[in-house]
C-alpha cells in the first residue's frame, strides 16, 4: 500500500512537535505533502518557526512549511504560553532553523493540494485551532468531497475542558472554525481529551526516549519535561497527556484506539460554553453522525510505537 498523503496543521506546541516526528519518522506509511503552521499554543510567527525546527531536528529540511492565519475566524487568539512556554517549544535549546518558509498562504496550499491531488487521497491532520482548514472550506467548498479524511486533536466529552471547565484549548480557541469543520461533511476522527489523557508521560516512558542518546531522543525528553510539570500539577497524575500524537498514530496503528461513531456538535453561541464539544456518546438525539470519536487507547502500544519509529531518526 503506497503511504498515506498528509497535510499536517499544527501550532507547535511541544506535543505537536512528538507528533512531527513520529510522522517523519515513518515514511513507508506517512508521506508529508505539508506542514501549515496556525497561531494557537502561541503566536504565528512562533508556531512558523518551530514547525521548521523540529523538520531540521528531524534531518527533513526539504518539508514544505506554510503560514497561516494569525488569529481566529472571528475571535481574538488566545495562547497557551503557560503551559508550552514562551517560544512553544521551550525545554531543548535547539537552533533556529534555516529553512526558508514557503512562499504564499497555508490556506491556498491546503485548496491547492486538495484539488491537485486525485480525490478521496489526502489526509487533513489537524493538531492546534481549526482555523486554516475552515477558512480553506469557506474559500473552496468544493475541497469537502476531496478530503480523503479528516484526523484531529481536540474537544473533550467524559474528561471535560482544560482550558475552560467546559471545553478543550483547540475547540475553544476557533469555535466557529470548528463549526464548520464538524459540519463540512468530509469523514472525520476526532482524538479529544478522552483518550489523550489516557496517553501519560510516565518517567519510564520519558527514560526510553533520553536512552536513545540521540539529539531527538533528548529533545523529547527535554520537551516532556518542560510541558509536563504544568499537567502533573494540574491533574495529580504520573506524567502529562500526550495530545497530537494521537493524530498520527492512529494513521500508523489505528488498532491501538476505540470510539464510537457519533454526532458531535460545536458549542459557539455561550461565553460559558463555547468551544464544548456536545458529544451525543450515548445516541439520546436523532442528529447525524458526523464523527469517529476516540475514547480509548492502549497506551503501552501507543508509547512502544512512539519509541521504535522516533528512535529511527
Ligand atoms: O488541548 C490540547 C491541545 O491544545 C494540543 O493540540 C496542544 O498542542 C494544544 O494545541
Ligand atoms: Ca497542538
Amino acid at each position: 500500500m503506497p503511504p498515506a498523503k498528509i497535510i499536517i496543521d499544527t501550532d507547535p506546541g511541544q506535543d505537536d512537535a512528538i507528533a512531527i516526528l513520529l510522522a517523519l519518522a515513518s515514511p513507508d506509511e506517512i508521506e508529508v505533502l505539508g506542514i501549515t503552521a496556525v497561531a494557537g499554543n502561541v503566536p504565528l510567527a512562533l508556531t512558523a518557526i518551530n514547525a521548521r525546527t523540529v523538520c531540521e531536528l528531524a534531518g527533513h529540511p526539504e518539508i514544505k512549511v506554510f503560514a497561516g492565519a494569525d488569529a481566529p475566524m472571528t475571535r481574538p487568539l488566545r495562547t497557551a504560553e503557560h503551559v508550552h512556554g514562551d517560544s512553544g517549544l521551550n525545554g531543548p535549546a535547539l537552533p533556529a532553523p534555516t529553512m526558508a518558509l514557503q512562499p504564499g498562504h497555508a490556506v491556498d496550499f491546503i485548496v491547492d493540494t486538495l484539488r491537485t491531488e486525485p480525490a478521496g487521497t489526502v489526509t487533513l491532520c489537524p493538531l492546534g485551532p481549526l482555523t486554516n482548514i475552515a477558512l480553506a472550506l469557506d474559500k473552496a467548498p468544493d475541497i469537502a468531497a476531496r478530503i480523503k479524511e479528516i484526523v484531529l486533536m481536540g474537544g473533550a466529552y467524559f474528561e471535560v475542558g482544560n482550558i475552560t471547565p467546559a471545553a478543550e484549548f483547540n475547540i475553544y480557541v476557533d469555535p466557529e472554525a470548528a463549526k464548520a469543520v464538524f459540519a463540512c461533511g468530509a469523514p472525520l476522527t476526532v482524538m479529544p481529551l478522552d483518550v489523550t489523557h489516557k496517553a501519560l508521560t510516565t518517567e519510564p516512558r520519558v527514560q526510553a526516549f533520553r536512552d536513545f542518546g540521540t539529539p531527538v531522543g533528548d529533545a523529547v525528553a527535554a520537551w516532556t519535561d518542560f510541558f509536563q510539570r504544568f499537567d502533573k500539577d494540574k491533574y495529580a497524575s504520573p506524567g502529562a497527556p500526550l495530545h497530537d500524537p494521537c493524530v498520527i498514530a492512529w494513521l500508523l496503528k489505528p488498532e491501538l484506539f476505540s470510539g464510537r461513531h457519533i454526532n458531535v456538535e460545536i458549542e459557539t453561541q455561550s461565553d460559558l460554553t463555547r468551544g464544548m464539544t456536545v458529544a451525543d456518546w450515548w445516541g439520546v438525539t436523532d442528529r447525524v453522525a458526523n464523527a469517529m470519536f476516540i475514547g480509548d487507547v492502549d497506551a503501552d502500544g501507543f508509547f512502544a510505537l512512539l519509541t521504535e519509529r522516533i528512535a529511527r531518526l
